[in-house]
């Protein structure tokens, strides 16, 4: 039985109808379907979902991973999706949102938040982008990072607002800050660049998981190999191979001029290949939502 087309936002249509119908072209039937499944799951769920987003060495791409696939769930799945920079190392998710916009940054929140009383009180704490991904961030100065006593109180206090946060956590699993995120968090994505030496610095980052008792939730995570250049002469079959004895999935996301360029991050900027991958990046991701 065909199954009713997703209506998706203008943002992430590439193009208005032709998008889906591209991947069917590309052999990908499921794919299409393991989306419907997702927006009727994620509209059926209850459960706040926490993403925690991992890498194994700076410049991964978690930041941009982040956003990308907190982009593509607010927008396609039409719902609050918040993204938290949980980078204990001067974090840079601020960077990847539409310039002009001011936010205090999330330190400040510090013993406050029972003194929040609704989403228009967070508002001046919050940054947003076009597919009305809203986001949280640290400040630019080191020495005000936040302490994981912090996370704590923001994690928790951020599912009143939102169904789902995405974590972006900088390269330890052993960090305070880590620790507040992994100790909720229902989904994990771990993100290689395309690079021999990360890919190796994401597995200690895998086995520091192992060794806190994370195993199972790394065997049901998304694995990330961001960056990919056709020209490379790097094995990403063989690294996709690693991966999946690992994981539950391995995604792809190519290397992308919009991306390359370090800018705010546009949706509608990307390759037609980019935004595929980013939203079968979160197909696979909400496949889990229960
Ligand atoms: N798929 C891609 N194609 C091209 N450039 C990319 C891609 N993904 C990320 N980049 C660029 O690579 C740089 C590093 O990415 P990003 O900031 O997401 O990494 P990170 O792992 O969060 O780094 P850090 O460890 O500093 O937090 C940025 O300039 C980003 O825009
Ligand atoms: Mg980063």
């Amino acid at each position: 039985m065909s199954q009713p087309e997703i209506e998706l936002p203008d943002a992430l249509d590439v193009p208005r109808r032709g998008w889906l119908r591209g991947l069917f072209d590309r052999g990908a039937p499921d794919f299409v379907a393991q989306m419907h499944a997702a927006v009727a799951a994620i509209r059926s769920s209850r459960r706040p979902e926490y993403i925690a987003v991992f890498g194994g060495k700076g410049g991964a791409g978690k930041t941009t991973t982040t956003t990308g696939l907190g982009s593509v769930l607010a927008g396609v799945m039409r719902d609050r999706v918040v993204a938290l920079d949980s980078n204990p190392d001067k974090g840079t998710l601020r960077l990847k949102f539409p310039a002009g916009q001011s936010a205090r940054p999330l330190h400040l929140l510090a013993g406050r938040t029972g003194q929040l009383r609704s989403y228009s009180d967070l508002r001046p704490f919050l940054l947003s982008n076009g597919l009305g991904l809203d986001a949280l961030t640290s400040s630019r100065h080191r020495d005000q990072a936040a302490d994981g006593v912090v996370y704590a109180e923001i994690l928790d206090f951020l599912t009143a607002d939102y169904r789902m946060v995405v974590a972006d956590c900088g390269t330890s699993a052993t960090s305070d800050t880590a620790r507040e995120v992994l100790s909720r968090a229902t989904q994990l994505v771990v993100v290689t660049p395309a690079q021999i030496d990360g890919f190796y610095a994401l597995l200690e980052t895998l086995d520091e998981l192992v060794d806190m008792r994370h195993r199972d939730l790394l065997g049901d995570a998304v694995a990330v190999i961001n960056g990919i250049h056709e020209s490379s002469s790097v094995d990403v079959d063989k690294i996709h191979a690693d991966l999946k004895r690992r994981v539950r999935a391995v995604r792809r996301i190519p290397h992308d001029p919009h991306l390359a360029a370090g800018a705010a991050f546009d949706f509608a900027e990307l390759q037609p290949a980019t935004k595929v991958a980013y939203v079968e990046l979160a197909a696979t991701v909400t496949a889990r939502f229960r």
